[in-house]
């Protein structure tokens, strides 16, 4: 029998190793922005959709097939471990999660038990098991990092102006931090299920840790993160830390134990590379209006891309956000055809100045 070629580009990537060719993969790559999705998706919560594994493998299985990403990411949510203690969240078709009576006493604290994954996420379990047999690309485990999440569910539901929480973290900072170790055991017991069941990499996501200055976030954020990577390093996979609008943040995102640093759109992956010394790996950052603009911008913003990141050591070409349900599917699948060829070029072109000095 001839074994089964597995491309792990992703993980070596990720921890940080140059690749000959230049991985990639799109942030929500599964979803709306995809046919295929939309006439299996139904009309009903996206949670019961994750509860049904069949169905959440294959919507996952959807952008591998048509685009020949070098992985796949677990569908789900970042509010799904919250949902299965019996939070009671909710996530409404274009607004993103809805919480009825958000967190904002002591008393609140009862709602958020621990999380028993093989009993109240036995389908994430089942859902990474029934990819992780069928994929010859490593299979991408996440989980809400605690501030997101708490912003969620202090907030009640998507905010501009996050008052809520800064107000908690400023005037009750003692039951702020009681919710970040709650929300912290979440994050740990999820993603422990996901890489045990499988999946060979995951990412931590902290989509509005911009909203706050360093010091604050230095302070009251990053030591849960800290937590989270750490209690997962006996696991021994690599691991991928993002935000959106953290450009001001990247030193202290950088120090967490992440291996990879996902980046945004607003700042250039060389200056990324230069605030964190090489000491991890980049993700990104292709803004992703791009694609909603046209192929010819997108490619030529894409070559942008690929040429700012050839300091890199370790790189992973995605966008610096996820995709936007407009998008053009022939779009994103140009992009990926033009990374692992220009990808390589400039990789070999790196590779041959740095011999000649
Ligand atoms: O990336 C992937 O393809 C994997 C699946 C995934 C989803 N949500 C599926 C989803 C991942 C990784 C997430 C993470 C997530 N969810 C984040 C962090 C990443 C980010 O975007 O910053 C956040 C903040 C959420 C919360 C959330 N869930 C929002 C803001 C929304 C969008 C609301 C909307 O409908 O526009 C969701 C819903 C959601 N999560 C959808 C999908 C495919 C669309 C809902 C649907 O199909 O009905």
């Amino acid at each position: 029998m001839i074994p089964i070629q597995k491309n792990n580009l992703v993980l070596e990537a990720a921890k940080n190793q140059s690749t000959d060719t230049v991985p990639v993969w799109f942030m929500r790559q599964a979803g709306r922005s995809l046919p295929e999705y939309r006439a299996i998706r139904g009309s009903g919560s996206i949670l019961d959709t994750i509860q049904n594994p069949d169905l959440s493998a294959e919507i996952s299985l959807q952008p591998l097939r048509r685009y020949g990403v070098d992985a796949v990411i677990l569908y789900s949510d970042i509010v799904v471990p919250a949902y299965a203690v019996g939070f009671g969240i909710e996530v409404v078709p274009g607004r993103g999660p809805v919480v009825s009576q958000p967190f904002r006493s002591e008393n609140d604290l009862k709602r958020l038990r621990q999380l028993e994954p093989e009993a109240d996420t036995e389908y994430v379990v089942k859902t990474v098991q029934l990819l992780t047999k069928e994929i010859d690309v490593p299979l991408i485990g996440f989980a809400g990092a605690p501030f997101t999440v708490a912003s969620y569910l202090i907030e009640g539901g998507p905010s501009k102006s996050y008052v809520y929480t800064k107000s908690m973290m400023r005037s009750n900072p003692k039951l702020f931090h009681q919710l970040m170790e709650k929300l912290s055991h979440l994050a740990i017991s999820s993603l422990s299920s996901q890489i045990e069941a499988g999946a060979s990499i995951y990412q931590l996501f902290d989509s509005w840790a911009g909203v706050l200055s360093p010091r604050e976030y230095g302070a009251m954020v990053a030591p849960y993160s800290k937590a989270i990577f750490e209690a997962l390093r006996k696991y021994n996979v690599p691991s991928i830390h993002f935000g959106v609008g953290t450009s001001n943040l990247l030193e202290i995102m950088a120090d967490s134990g992440c291996s990879t640093l996902g980046i945004d759109d607003r700042i250039g992956l060389d200056q990324a590379y230069a605030r964190t010394n090489g000491k991890v790996g980049l993700q990104g950052n292709l803004d992703p209006v791009n694609i909603l603009i046209g192929t010819d911008t997108t490619i030529a913003e894409s070559a942008r891309v690929l040429e700012e990141s050839a300091v890199c050591d370790g790189y992973i070409f995605n966008l610096g956000h996820g995709v936007l349900p407009e998008s053009n599917p022939d779009t994103l699948a140009a992009v990926v055809d033009f990374v692992h060829q220009y990808g390589t070029d400039i990789r070999r072109q790196a590779r041959n100045r740095a011999q000649d000095k």
